[in-house]
């Protein structure tokens, strides 16, 4: 140990794992302490930059809570959370995406062609496809989750005005794998910067903001469960989303609607303007 040295020391540190050390667990920690080393070297690491990233660090613990937590939006903010999804979402089914931090569990029920629109200001609009396996058949009985913000970009639980369950559903798709609610366009937003990823953002001239998605959660017995969310062609943020989560398979258009052409199941509803848009999307689940 005495003879410790910048070449030396990374080696020196992985030769120390015992030989019950779980062998995935050594590769991934190994890997980790060897791009860690060569991060410090390949930038020449000063005591006072290791010392602020130390603070970060620290600083993120104390603003997390049960609610928030700040090293999710460092990982988000730094590429790593969609990185993750990217690596493990199985080619040919409807890509993963960040979970954000605002799901909450208990979503009420909502039957297929329901009204999620209740008091809510804003565009109307319904959603609406099927739920599917990798050979396009439907997959009866799978639960989709569904959030989203209001008109005014915030999500019921980051905004005292808003019922708890504002904006928020679980669809139980019947035999045809059907889903299908009228909703009203969510609102693009920031991610909140007042937090030490906040300061990454602004160190390096980068805003907060994600373009507006629908936020799905789906899964049904024998398949794999989808965590993701669905992007409007049209919105400003697209290309440049804070948290890399928009994939070309996410991206949905906006339709102008027409009644006529609605199931009757929405077809019939008299809170839904003549000027509502439409959109579908599906979504294709991987096999347990
Ligand atoms: C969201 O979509 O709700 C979200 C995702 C990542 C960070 C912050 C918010
Ligand atoms: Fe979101």
């Amino acid at each position: 140990m005495r003879t410790v040295a910048p070449e030396t020391l990374t080696d020196m540190l992985l030769s120390l794992s015992g030989p019950d050390t779980d062998p995935r667990v050594q590769e991934v920690l190994s890997a980790l302490v060897r791009h860690l080393h060569s991060f410090a070297k390949e930038v020449g690491l000063t005591h006072d930059e290791w010392r602020k990233g130390l603070e970060l660090l620290t600083r993120a613990g104390e603003i997390s809570d049960g609610e928030r937590n700040e090293f999710v939006l460092f990982s988000d903010v730094l590429g790593l959370s969609s990185l993750v999804d990217m690596i493990n979402s199985p080619k040919g089914c409807t890509s993963s995406s960040v979970l954000g931090p605002f799901h909450i569990l208990g979503a009420p029920p909502l039957p297929v062609g329901g009204d999620m629109i209740g008091d809510n200001e804003g565009p109307q609009v319904v959603v609406q496809g099927h739920v599917r396996d990798q050979n396009g058949a439907p997959i009866a009985g799978a639960v989709i989750e569904l959030w989203q913000t209001a008109d005014n970009g915030l999500y019921s639980g980051q905004d005292p005005e808003q019922p708890e369950y504002n904006l928020r559903l679980a669809m139980t798709t019947g035999a045809d794998g059907r889903y299908a609610v009228s909703t009203i366009r969510p609102a693009p937003y920031m991610v909140p910067t007042d937090g030490p990823a906040g300061d990454i953002l602004n160190a390096t001239g980068r805003h907060a903001w994600r373009p507006s998605h629908l936020h799905f959660i789906v899964q049904a017995p024998g398949y794999r469960s989808l965590v993701t969310e669905v992007f409007p062609s049209d919105d400003p943020y697209l290309d440049e989303d804070a948290v890399f989560g928009v994939r070309s398979d996410l991206v949905m258009e906006y339709k102008p609607g027409e009644r006529a052409s609605l199931a009757p199941d929405i077809a019939a509803r008299d809170r839904l303007d003549d000027d509502f848009s439409l959109v579908d999307f599906d979504f294709v689940l991987p096999p347990a």
